[in-house]
């Protein structure tokens, strides 16, 4: 069992979740998300933080802040997957292992969101799971960090 600590962060408009374009999204709740999983990450043995905001400089004071205090982070940066090169710097400063999520298959929307400044730094990309992918998104942070500590244990 281990006892390592998450980030789960989103970003704009992630608060009106269930009642925000519930044809794309679906009618969980932001709520829903954080129960579903804060149990997982529970069970896997992480106790875990959840983020949300609107604001671009929220989102990467909070990475700043996780820097040194937290394992891993699985983002779903919402729109500023598609345009924010400060967020992905505060990634790669934060050197933490990042998975990101959307809840839609953005490679079946507007070609705008087929292009993310984050994937590429990504341990892993979950797309169009709903809001599963977060539990999915926890999973591939687990393995990433086991497979982590195998490495520095050699
Ligand atoms: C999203 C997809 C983004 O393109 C969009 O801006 C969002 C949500 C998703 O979870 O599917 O706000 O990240």
């Amino acid at each position: 069992m281990r006892h390592g600590r998450l980030l789960i962060m989103n970003g704009p408009n992630l608060n009106l979740l269930g009642t925000r374009q519930p044809e794309l999204y679906g009618t969980d709740t932001l709520a829903d998300v954080e129960r579903i999983a804060g149990g997982r990450a529970e069970e896997l043995g992480y106790k875990a933080d959840f983020f949300q905001s609107n604001s671009e400089g929220a989102l990467i004071d909070r990475l700043h802040e996780a820097r040194g205090s937290t394992d891993g982070v699985v983002l779903n940066p919402a729109a500023f997957t598609h345009t924010s090169v400060a967020l992905r710097d505060a990634l790669l400063a934060a050197e933490l292992p990042v998975v990101e999520v959307h809840i839609s298959n953005v490679h079946k929307r507007e070609e705008f969101r087929h292009r993310s400044y984050v994937s590429d730094i990504a341990e892993a990309v979950i797309v169009g799971a709903g809001i599963r992918g977060y539990v999915y998104g926890i999973e591939c942070l687990d393995r990433a960090l086991q497979l982590h500590e195998r490495r520095s244990a050699v």
